[in-house]
């Protein structure tokens, strides 16, 4: 058997070339990586360490999800004490404490009758739950033929079938063939004409959502289950809704039937301000997917919130028969669970959902004191979230935004999320006035100097 970089003793690891080889990194240019790797030891707050120790300031909240900062003392200590006390206990048939009192903790932090909660281990995983769950809802309320599912361009949905599906990124969708049938897209709502360099929602836009009455023209609204879309789409470059865009896809839903799924991955747990984005857009969706920031990132965890009426849908037949032929092994898991309801007493506890609301008007003022910069485009900002695009380099797209990454993490101690030759930039919520100031005063100028 060929194996070139087998290692046998693991007391001797070391991260040299050789033994970064076989892990095959998602998302992740391999080579470029395995090359000049970007490695992270340790973690505490707002701040990454490397290897020999250098503080990397963290202002993408790890991949969107570390809420309240790193290795947060209580949330620690639960995942320790729930680890010790039960590792792993299933909830088909069965169940532990632990994950009922993190349901009922998350439907009183849900606005509207947003009572239920249905757990998975990550946001893809949740995409792909309410999109069944709202196919199998249509189906138990006698209107089978509605099976087609609209998404959205520029949308991301996770990586799994249905979330690639309904998701609008070319590159997550062009390599794996045609997915699943029935599926439509609106049209995305960036103009970068009509929204350059907005504060908050852009004014320009809300008509978008009309493409979905012309949706229903042509295929029926007898043929349609549900629309998902992220209230602010968040990985193909950050794409605040333009003002009253989610109320008038809300009317269209309620007009023809049609199930409204906010894809709450990135903007729930107070990235915009609020426990959930639709609380802060006044739009009660019928299915909310969360993950990420429901264990600040420490334990993987997603998970979907349902209306009453979805879950009385459900809730007939005989007693002893199974409603809903769905869910996984480790839904619920004890020490996710235990991770969860630690992080939502540590996000109450420390006002963090108000503190990203009251920090908003700093953090975008910040953000856009780099317009004029010549490496930048475009800046959008909403809540704790800001986006620059950068000026791309002549045929070699994303390229700019690489180098970014590149140097940020080498040179200027920051870590930056970029898609594209856009720089995402989303701290943990306890973000200090100081380090705002550093992010966008005395790094990301350097990182654009640098990159010129
Ligand atoms: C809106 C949205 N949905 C789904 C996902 C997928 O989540 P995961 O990577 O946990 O599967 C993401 C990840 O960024 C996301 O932003």
């Amino acid at each position: 058997m060929n194996k070139p970089h087998k290692h046998q003793d693991a007391a001797s690891w070391e991260p040299s070339p050789n033994n970064l080889e076989p892990f095959w990194m998602g998302f992740t240019p391999n080579r470029a990586f395995k090359k000049r790797p970007r490695l992270i030891a340790r973690a505490k707050d707002m701040h990454y360490y490397d290897m020999s120790g250098r503080a990397v300031l963290d202002a993408t909240a790890g991949l969107w999800c570390s809420n309240a900062g790193h290795c947060r003392a209580p949330i620690v200590e639960a995942i320790q004490k729930q680890a010790a006390d039960l590792d792993f206990a299933p909830t088909f048939q069965f169940g532990h404490p632990k994950v009922f009192e993190l349901a009922s903790r998350l439907a009183t932090l849900a606005p509207g009758d947003l009572n239920y909660a249905f757990f998975c281990n990550s946001g893809s995983e949740a995409a792909d739950t309410a999109l069944k769950i709202a196919l199998a809802y249509q189906r138990t309320k006698g209107q089978a033929s509605r099976t087609r599912l609209i998404g959205r361009e520029r949308g991301y949905h996770g990586v799994n079938f249905g979330g690639i599906s309904v998701g609008g990124m070319v590159g997550n969708r062009k390599m794996f063939g045609a997915m699943i049938a029935g599926v439509d897209h609106l049209p995305h709502t960036y103009n970068r004409a009509e929204q350059a360099y907005t504060k908050g929602e852009p004014k320009w836009g809300a008509h978008l959502a009309d493409e979905l009455e012309r949706l229903v023209a042509l295929h029926d609204a007898s043929t349609i289950a549900a629309v998902i879309v992220e209230p602010m789409a968040g990985s193909t470059g950050v794409l605040p809704p333009p003002v009253g865009y989610l109320k008038r896809l809300r009317e269209i839903c309620d007009r023809h039937g049609i199930l409204l799924i906010f894809d709450e991955v990135i903007t729930a747990f107070g990235r915009l301000g609020y426990p959930f984005a639709a609380e802060r857009f006044g739009v009660i969706p019928d299915i909310i997917t969360f993950a990420k920031g429901v264990t600040s990132g420490a334990v993987p965890m997603g998970g979907v919130m349902v209306r009453q009426h979805i879950y009385d849908a459900f809730m007939t037949g005989p007693d002893h028969v199974i409603e809903l032929f769905h869910g996984y092994t480790y839904t619920g898991h004890p020490i996710a669970a235990a991770a969860g309801v630690a992080t939502l007493e540590v996000y109450k506890n420390e006002g963090l959902f108000e503190r990203a609301r009251s920090l908003e008007g700093k953090w975008a003022d910040a953000a856009m004191s780099l317009k004029g910069n010549p490496m930048i485009e475009d800046i959008r900002t909403l809540g704790l979230v800001a986006a620059i695009d950068l000026v791309p380099v002549a045929g070699s797209p994303g390229k700019r935004a690489y180098d970014a990454m590149e140097q940020g993490f080498h040179d200027h101690g920051i870590m930056l999320r970029i898609t594209g030759d856009t720089i995402a930039l989303s701290p943990p919520l306890i973000v200090k006035e100081e380090q705002i100031d550093e992010i966008f005063a005395d790094k990301m100028p350097k990182v654009l100097k640098a990159i010129a």
